[in-house]
């Protein structure tokens, strides 16, 4: 069993405050992710969990002990918890398969068992022709899968990754993130993972922690946080988004520069609003309740990414590739919405937007 319970957490560097009243419970077998922009402190939030920094003020508990608070200091060797650091640092002077054997090395397993944990990890990151080469005959992302197997071989209870796929290929990546899980689901492992990358956040994560400006902004399934996101950041940060002026009037939304035409609305907002609406929930459709011309489109093989033009507005709109051929620039075209997100129309977007640097 492993749980990390994370209570009111706040580091501070100096006058900088990276993390501020971090509250959460990763369950025992849980694929956690801290999902952010680059500086929001998931680095840090990592390395207090492994036991690399401690906290300013509040405590974390791995199962019912307390590792992290008032006086209380567990040091990371005697934490059991494995961690792959966003540097990845192999040992530079073994091989492949000792870098992997160290840990069961210093575990003082038998030669055999070393030896088949070793083999069966290797084979996992796809390193099994690579067992006796040095990290400086390997590239970036095998040296990467490296360190992957090295927190996987002694199977901890806890494994805590940072950023570990961040120098492969698109499609190693994909292979990996599929390993990653597979390897999770295999041995029930408790995973908290850190990226900056959405759609991986989205493909692995049981829950996401979304982090911005050192405090969580929402915290929920991917689905949950997609469809559901709780302010325009969330919205914005996870997949793309447009936003829109708008004034809700009985059962509509009105949209001043789109010439006030309207898209139907039944929650409990009222009067001026600023509308979230993904580009695939636009739907080109004959009957939809708004008009406009098409500007341009592409085909991007799966789908047609198109521009259309509502009042003063322009509507970025993902339709399905199979419209290819049957649409025209310069041609009306109608459109309904699904999905819409509908928020106060409160401060700056460029301001609710904009991300620690
Ligand atoms: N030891 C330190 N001393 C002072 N400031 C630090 C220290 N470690 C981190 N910081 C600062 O804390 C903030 C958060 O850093 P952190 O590494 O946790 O971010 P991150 O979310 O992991 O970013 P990235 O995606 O770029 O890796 C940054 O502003 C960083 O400069
Ligand atoms: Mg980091």
């Amino acid at each position: 069993m492993a749980t990390v319970t994370i209570r009111h957490v706040t580091k501070t560097f100096g006058e900088n405050t990276v993390l501020r009243e971090f509250d959460a419970v990763f369950g025992d077998g849980e694929f956690v992710t801290l999902l952010g922009p680059s500086g929001c402190g998931k680095t840090t939030m990592l390395r207090m969990i492994a036991g690399f920094e401690k906290p300013s003020t509040g405590e974390i508990y791995l199962d019912d002990t307390l590792v992290s608070g008032g006086k209380t200091f567990v040091p990371p060797e005697k934490r059991g918890v494995g961690m792959v650091f966003q540097s990845y640092a192999v040992w530079p002077h073994m091989n492949v398969f000792d870098n992997v054997a160290y840990p069961l090395k210093i575990q003082k397993r038998s030669r055999e068992a070393i030896r088949t944990a070793v083999e069966k990890v290797l084979e996992a990151v796809h390193l099994s022709r690579y067992a006796d080469r040095l990290p400086n005959q390997l590239s970036g992302g095998q040296q990467q899968r490296v360190a992957l197997a090295r927190a996987l071989v002694a199977e901890p209870k806890l494994l805590l990754l940072d950023e570990p796929l961040s120098n492969l290929d698109a499609k190693l990546r994909e292979s990996m993130r599929f390993e990653i899980k597979e390897i999770q689901r295999r041995t029930g492992i408790t995973v908290v993972y850190v990226t900056h990358d959405q759609t991986e956040a989205m493909a692995m994560s049981d829950r996401i922690f979304l982090i911005n400006r050192g405090e969580v902004q929402q915290e929920g399934s991917p689905a949950d946080i997609y469809n559901r996101p709780n302010s325009p950041f969330v919205a914005d940060f996870l997949g793309k988004v447009d936003f829109f002026s708008g004034e809700v009037r009985q059962g509509e939304i009105v949209f001043p520069d789109m010439g006030g035409q309207s898209l139907p609305y039944s929650g409990d907002r009222t009067g001026k609003v600023r509308v979230a609406v993904r580009p695939e929930n636009f739907i080109l459709c004959d009957d939809g309740p708004m008009e406009g011309i098409l500007e341009t489109w592409y085909y991007l093989g799966d789908v047609n990414d198109c521009r259309v033009r509502v009042g003063q507005t322009i509507i970025r709109v993902i339709a399905g590739g199979f419209l290819y051929g049957t649409l025209r620039v310069g041609e009306k075209v109608r459109l309904r919405a699904r999905d819409i997100m509908v928020f106060p129309d409160e401060g700056a977007l460029e301001e609710i937007l904009s991300i620690q640097t």
